[in-house]
């Protein structure tokens, strides 16, 4: 089959040649019609779990995808040959991910069946950045009417985030250059900042003087500096990232909950999320789809920013 691999922390991403892998006991061999870009793939390969987690090499890269069961091992129960499925697939011990024509996945693992009519690119495109969306979106604990400051807010898990920020009935501030400004208003968005002509920070203070009720910051670095941001923060509010910036006591002593999320998708939130795709709820913009021997220059490409929704790999 072919793959995109690495073969070491650091390492260009390869079009591989690898032999079809087979199911062990619990496990399902999926032919994968669809894998999604996130940024999660390239800092994995980058050596962003090195020395936490054991990584087999080559390594496929990529986590999400969505295909067809081809194949199941002994005890499989749940799922049998011709079942759509998506979700997250990356096995960094098994050298596992979703860059490839074929993937094991584990019966008990991040994985759902599809809905019938959902194309295969959108449900590669859910797992990750919608599903953390989401749940970047419940640890905001937003009531109706309250404001909400996305940062980094025209990528993948911005444009999710927006939507669901809005179902919840909060005022939804992302930030956005000219060029998306008005895609993210037509998803949600009640305002738009653009970064680009003053710091966010500043705009938005002088937009709500009386301060916002919660930041989701998609931008900030692990160990960057969230003061302006979190000072927008009225006393109560929820500081969420996606990055690790947040330092949940420095937080607390200025009366903020500060929370480090790290998506964790349950079978059902992914059926959840696949079935509000499906019902046009959950809009998903596909922003570039290539074939599996354009991924690594599609990673070098999503590597240097300028995303504006999801990469695609058909396969
Ligand atoms: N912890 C978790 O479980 C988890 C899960 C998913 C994602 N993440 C992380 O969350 C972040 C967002 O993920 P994603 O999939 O949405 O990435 P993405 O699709 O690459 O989107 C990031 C967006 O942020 C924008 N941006 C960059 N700098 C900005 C700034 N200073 N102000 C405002 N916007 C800015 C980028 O646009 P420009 O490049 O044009 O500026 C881009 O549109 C990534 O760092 C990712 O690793 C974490």
């Amino acid at each position: 089959m072919k793959a995109v691999t690495i073969t070491g922390f650091g390492a260009e991403p390869l079009l591989t040649d690898l032999p079809v892998p087979e199911p062990g006991p619990g496990e399902l061999l999926v032919r994968l019609h669809a894998a999604a870009l996130n940024p999660f793939d390239w800092k994995v390969a980058d050596g962003a779990l090195k020395g936490l987690v054991d990584h087999d090499f080559p390594l496929v890269m990529g986590s999400d995808g969505a295909g067809v069961v081809e194949r199941i091992g002994p005890g499989v129960i749940h799922f049998r040959p011709g079942d759509t499925v998506y979700g997250q697939f990356m096995n960094l011990a098994h050298g596992r991910g979703s860059y490839a024509e074929y993937v094991i996945a584990a019966e008990n693992g991040t994985l759902a069946r599809m809905p019938d009519d959902l194309p295969f690119p959108v449900a590669a495109a859910l797992p990750t950045a919608s599903v953390t969306a989401y749940q970047a979106i419940e640890a905001a604990r937003l009531d109706a009417g309250q404001v909400i400051l996305i940062n980094g807010a025209s990528g993948g898990v911005g444009q999710s985030a927006i939507q669901f920020a809005a179902l919840q009935g909060a005022r939804v501030l992302a930030t956005a250059t000219g060029d998306i400004a008005g895609h993210l208003r037509d998803l949600g968005a009640d305002e738009t900042v653009d970064f680009t002509a003053a710091p966010t920070a500043e705009q938005v203070l002088a937009a709500h003087p009386d301060g916002i009720d919660a930041v989701l910051d998609l931008v900030t670095a692990p160990g960057g500096d969230v003061d302006a941001l979190a000072g927008l923060l009225k006393p109560g509010g929820t500081f969420v990232s996606t990055n690790r910036a947040a330092d949940p006591d420095a937080l607390a002593a200025r009366e903020v909950h500060g929370v480090n999320l790290v998506n964790d998708p349950s079978r059902k939130e992914l059926e959840s999320l696949a079935a509000l795709a499906d019902a046009g709820r959950l809009r998903i913009t596909i922003d570039a789809e290539v074939p599996l021997a354009d991924a690594p220059a599609a990673v070098n490409r999503a590597r240097a920013g300028g995303s504006r929704g999801k990469t695609v790999i058909l396969l």
